[in-house]
């Protein structure tokens, strides 16, 4: 007699169901971020954890044995030759971000890159050349997309709820709140300040919820006045340093081809009223509805009855977002689907900071090409 077909799979009596084989990710940078990618890469069903790299051998220990990995490499170059690894996530400090993400892409290794993907759009290019060469997949680490909040309002926007979206608001803001570490606060490491630092997380959320229209001017200011005062510190550990060299403050007024508009303004210190934590807000406003994130508010206006309307979404499901972030691209990667967060529209972010920085050093608006 034949064995019994379930769901179109052979079931022979007795033997072991197969398994898939589960992907094989390596972790590099071992610092602070990569501890809420961890919870990510175990809770999916398509990854385990098999390698750490990091050139702190301290870090890298502590890791390792914490997550029971007991291939630990000092460099990541030597992580990315394993032939056992699928995914390389990397973790590290800015500028680090291109070689490490070209070499992963280049040995045949899917790769998750905290954000920004690199803080010059030059270097995302040769990362989006080698992806393309590699076939393999790309995603930044943008976790601000995988909130229920975020998703549950791209959902609306997304059916029109909004009609046209012709301008926006965003901004994330912190008081005293500056990281002091040299990999944030030193240009060689990090690539620039807030602009770069926590920019990308409400440029790429805003841009994501207008759908990524092009941009074409950008005007920006950068400045450092708070930091030069005597005493002034950071609620993240201590005095602010001398040594620094990227900017505290900045500001923007972006252009767009189909004639919306957008007021960028970020702050690692400013006198700004959030003594913990930080005021990270973004307003959309279009000819159907205006919506505000994250309290995910949509507000419209009835011209028949001259009432206005004040809707309050729904989340989508909840979850920690940086853990949702490594299961979203597992599943990508597993199942064959685009990477759901594109490196061009992090190119497209960068673009953005970068004329900024621009714009700030001529005291000039800059024209995008191309
Ligand atoms: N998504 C977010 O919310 C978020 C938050 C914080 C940081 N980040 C990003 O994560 C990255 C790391 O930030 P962090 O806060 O974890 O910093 P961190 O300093 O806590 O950790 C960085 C780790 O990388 C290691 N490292 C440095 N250079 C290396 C190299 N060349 N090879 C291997 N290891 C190296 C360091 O020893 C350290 O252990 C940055 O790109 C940052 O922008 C993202």
């Amino acid at each position: 007699m034949p064995a019994p077909v379930i769901g179109g799979f052979l079931s022979l009596k007795g033997a072991s169901q197969a398994m898939p084989k589960k992907l094989k990710v390596g972790v590099i940078g071992v610092g602070g971020i990569a501890r809420t990618h961890y919870p990510g890469w175990l809770e999916s069903p398509h990854t385990e954890i098999v390698a750490l790299a990091d050139i702190r051998a301290d870090n890298l220990k502590k890791q390792g044995a914490e997550l029971g990995v007991s291939k630990l490499y000092s460099k990541g170059e030597d992580l990315i030759a394993d032939k056992e690894i699928d995914i390389v996530d990397i973790c590290t400090p800015n500028m680090y971000h291109t070689p490490l993400t070209v070499a992963a892409l280049e040995a045949g290794k899917h790769v998750l890159c905290e954000k920004p993907l690199a803080p010059k759009p030059a270097d995302i290019k040769k990362m989006i050349a080698a992806r393309d060469k590699s076939g393999k997949l790309l995603m930044t680490a943008q976790h601000f997309r995988f909130e229920g909040t975020s998703k549950a309002l791209k959902a609306e926007i997304s059916r029109g709820v909004l009609g046209e979206v012709y301008h926006a608001r965003s901004w994330m803001l912190r008081r005293s709140g500056s990281p002091t570490t040299p990999g944030f606060v030193l240009k060689q490491h990090s690539g620039g300040g807030p602009v770069i630092d926590i920019g990308v997380h409400i440029l790429d959320l805003t841009l994501w919820m207008m759908g990524h229209p092009k941009p074409v001017t950008v005007t920006g200011v950068t400045q450092d006045k708070l930091r030069r005062l005597p005493g002034a510190f950071s609620n993240w550990g201590g005095p602010v340093k001398k040594e620094w060299d990227v900017e505290e403050f900045a500001a923007a007024f972006v252009r767009f081809e189909n004639g919306a508009t957008l007021i960028l303004e970020v702050a690692w210190l400013l006198n700004h009223p959030k003594t913990h934590g930080e005021d990270m807000q973004m307003w959309l406003y279009g000819d159907k509805g205006g919506a505000h994130w994250p309290q995910n508010l949509i507000l419209k206006t009835d011209n028949k009855t001259r009432q206005h309307l004040d809707i309050q979404l729904q989340n989508a499901e909840g979850g920690e977002a940086h853990a949702k972030e490594c299961v979203a691209f597992a599943d990508a990667v597993a199942t064959g689907k685009p990477s759901p967060v594109p490196a061009e529209e992090s190119l497209a972010v960068l673009t953005i900071l970068d004329a900024l920085y621009q714009s700030a050093a001529s005291g000039r608006e800059i024209v995008l090409k191309g």
